[in-house]
């Protein structure tokens, strides 16, 4: 049985983690405590889950001398990952942490220098290498399918309803995610390094917010409050959200932090992107075009990889995901999955599926779904190379901030 603390005790750390880990995983899994910064929100969870008997903390390292904890699970805002990472491993502990792993270039050398120090061991949760579509998609890449991987085009589109979200609340200051070109695309850069089986080397970005902020003048501080309401099609009624469930967890904890979850689109503290174009260079060889929008009028993700075999095109418009190999002999080969249903659970079955790797364990691992720190890394590490290139104006090298811990790393030429 392995005891578990968790940090974070929003809306990922209570449905995603805390929840199932008391009512699916109680036969080998002890979850011994939970912490936030927010104490009203950490105790209604407690309340909600165990009728306030997992007990409470806002001090951290309380809770961890506490309960000496086996492994801790951090799924806090983006930005505040690093500490609490760092403090876990210091004190002996495994980690858990939600992507991205950490926001920034210096909190991610001191995730890699403490479990490089420590010796415990840090995963990150990239749950769409659970999804089946990604599965299958990494499936036929493994076997050779497409052959030596030449070029990548990758878009991934947010609607109004859930590209709109990440203006509402943390996200939308560049401090707490460092944009949405890491706390979002982290999930795609990932998914293109593991299907690729590749490491990005090179980076060049432009992004632009033209879409959301502060672009027009009927706005308010927050739709609750908003003289707006009527009018504005993005109004949204924070006690209908979730069942009431947003009420419980973050309008009834407000006055403890000052988190509003209904915060207007058009604020002007809102400073990250809503459309990036990225161009990366992968150590393999292969060159990726990435772009992402967060005001598309419908969602989808579409991947084509130009390999030396064919050309493999996948996309989930519209809920039907389609896979296509064109051969080089004029043929097209289709893997048509749009007969097959979504899973149960969250994110079309794959977090019910990463949390049985997580907490009952898998012997082996074929497809490589379980996440390091290196693979963090180089996630998130395209995303910084991204911010910097934009901010900079010039083409980034990842080995620019990563090449102590991957010597191996290409380097800037001379
Ligand atoms: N893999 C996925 O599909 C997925 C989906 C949603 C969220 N996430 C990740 O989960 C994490 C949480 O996201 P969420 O949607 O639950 O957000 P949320 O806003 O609902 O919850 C964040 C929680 O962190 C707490 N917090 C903020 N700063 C803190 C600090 N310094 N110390 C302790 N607690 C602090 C807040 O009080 C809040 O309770 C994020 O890292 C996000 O990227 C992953």
């Amino acid at each position: 049985m392995k005891k578990y603390v968790l940090v974070g005790t929003g809306w990922r750390g209570t449905f995603s983690y805390a929840e199932p880990l008391v009512k699916e995983y109680a036969d080998c899994a002890e979850l011994a405590a939970v912490c936030d910064i927010n104490g009203k929100r950490a105790r209604f969870v407690s309340e909600h889950l165990s009728e306030g008997k997992i007990p409470v903390y806002t001090d951290f390292d309380q809770m961890l001398r506490d309960h000496k904890p086996d492994v801790v699970i951090v799924t806090t805002k983006d930005c505040a990952h690093e500490q609490y990472i760092v403090k876990a491993l210091e004190f002996g502990c495994d980690v858990i942490s939600e992507k991205p792993m950490t926001t920034t270039d210096e909190m991610c050398a001191r995730i890699l220098e403490t479990e490089k120090r420590t010796g415990h061991k840090v995963t990150v949760t990239f749950n769409l290498r659970f999804m089946n579509f990604y599965v299958r998609l990494k499936e036929l890449m493994m076997s050779g399918l497409v052959g030596d991987v030449l070029s990548v085009h990758f878009e991934w589109l947010l609607d109004t309803s859930h590209g709109a979200d990440y203006f509402r609340r943390w996200h939308s200051i560049r401090a707490n995610s460092g944009s949405l070109l890491i706390h979002k695309s982290t999930h795609h850069f990932d998914l293109a390094n593991w299907l690729l089986d590749d490491e990005p080397v090179k980076v060049n970005a432009f992004g632009t917010r033209r879409f959301y902020g502060h672009i027009r003048e009927e706005r308010g501080e927050r739709c609750l409050t908003c003289p707006h309401k009527k009018t504005c099609e993005f109004y949204i009624d924070i006690d209908k959200e979730e069942r009431g469930m947003w009420t419980k967890i973050y309008k009834e904890c407000e006055d403890e932090d000052g988190y509003i979850r209904d915060r207007c689109l058009f604020s002007d503290v809102i400073d990250i992107e809503d459309s990036v174009s990225v161009s990366v260079k992968y150590a393999k060889g292969a060159v990726m075009s990435y772009s992402l929008t967060a005001h598309s009028p419908y969602e989808c993700m579409k991947i084509v990889i130009n390999g030396v075999n064919g050309r493999l095109e996948a996309d989930t418009a519209f809920n039907k995901e389609t896979i296509k190999f064109y051969n080089r002999d004029g043929e097209c080969v289709n893997f048509d999955r749009s007969h097959v249903k979504m899973r149960a659970g969250g994110h079309g079955g794959a977090d019910p599926a990463l949390r049985d790797n997580l907490f009952r364990g898998f012997a082996s691992d074929p497809l490589h779904q379980m996440a390091d720190t290196r693979a963090g890394a180089m996630s998130i590490g395209i995303g910084i190379a991204a911010n910097k290139s934009m901010a900079e104006d010039r083409a980034v090298y990842l080995s620019e901030f990563l090449g102590d811990f991957y010597p191996e790393m290409e380097k800037p030429q001379k």
